[in-house]
């Protein structure tokens, strides 16, 4: 679970500035927004303050969500995650390719995914190479967990069909009928494995509940499905949803659990929340 804990070690040390500025800038976040951004403009390639919808952190030490990840669906049934058409833009008196767009009120950026290493990954970049934007499951399934994926190949593109008993599913975690869930990669094709970009996917009726309050949700999350960014927030191990029994202990068994160091965040409690993004290295 813990197999991605640390980028590779080139960029490690981008990685552990990330983490202690982000650290010390989160707490400047909450009461001064406006004073800090002046000092955090883009000095690479993006990077900088973003509000973004996330997964709310419940417990632990994460120092904020998970971010979300915008759902497409296209009309054979394969899901998506959205990368808007890349665009290049001037910001810091430089030219910056970025992938960006508007989504019910709320400005919606690949940036959302730079941090834990992740901004350096080939495939975050906007313009990647061979990139699409579909979600794929990963080579390695993780059936023991969650018996369903039997049924998919790995590195197959994910489709509602997969998804139809959602109502009525569960493992030996947490509760049946809450959601059901999978792993993913996204714009991970043909990359070393330490630069796969990892994903979890839910489909559930509380989705769906919660989609019919809220635009931005009714928006990103086709048909009862969400998807996030499945990396810890604190030190960038990756999470799981009704993964592991001692979640139960932190009142986390039908939440999104990391065991490295008990954080806790729930994919159903959607909200705003604020972070320093990470700038992509210069020329990528
Ligand atoms: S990496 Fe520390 S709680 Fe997730």
């Amino acid at each position: 679970m813990a197999d991605d804990k640390y980028p590779t070690d080139s960029d490690r040390r981008r990685f552990v500035k990330g983490v202690v500025g982000g650290a010390a800038l989160s707490g400047v976040l909450t009461v001064g927004a406006a004073a800090v951004s002046s000092a955090t403009d883009p000095t690479e390639a993006g990077g900088g303050i973003m509000e973004y919808r996330s997964a709310v952190r419940d417990l632990g030490p994460a120092p904020r969500g998970l971010p979300q990840i915008p759902i497409e669906i296209d009309d054979d049934g394969y899901l998506q995650g959205l990368w808007p058409e890349p665009e290049t833009v001037t910001a810091g008196g430089q030219e910056v390719v970025v992938s960006e767009t508007e989504i019910a009120g709320t400005e919606y950026t690949t940036e959302w995914y730079q941090y834990c290493g992740v901004q350096t990954f080939e495939g975050i970049a906007p313009d990647a190479d061979g990139q699409d934007a579909y979600f794929r499951y990963p080579e390695a399934l993780p059936t023991s967990e969650y018996p369903w994926m039997e049924e998919v190949e790995g590195r197959e593109q994910i489709n509602v069909e997969q998804f139809a008993d959602y109502e009525q599913w569960g493992n030996e975690v947490g509760d049946t009928g809450v959601g059901k869930p999978a792993v993913a990669t996204w714009r991970s094709q043909d990359v070393p494995p330490e630069e796969t970009v990892p994903v979890i996917i839910i489909r559930s009726t509380q989705v769906e509940e919660a989609a019919q309050e809220d635009e931005w949700l009714a928006e990103t999350c086709p048909q009862g499905f969400i998807a996030y960014l499945n990396k810890c927030t604190h030190f960038c191990c990756v999470p799981g949803y009704k993964r592991l029994d001692e979640a139960a202990e932190y009142n986390a068994e039908n939440k999104i659990y990391c065991n490295c160091h008990q954080s806790v965040y729930d994919p159903f409690n959607n909200e705003p929340d604020t972070f320093v993004s990470l700038p992509r290295p210069e020329g990528e």
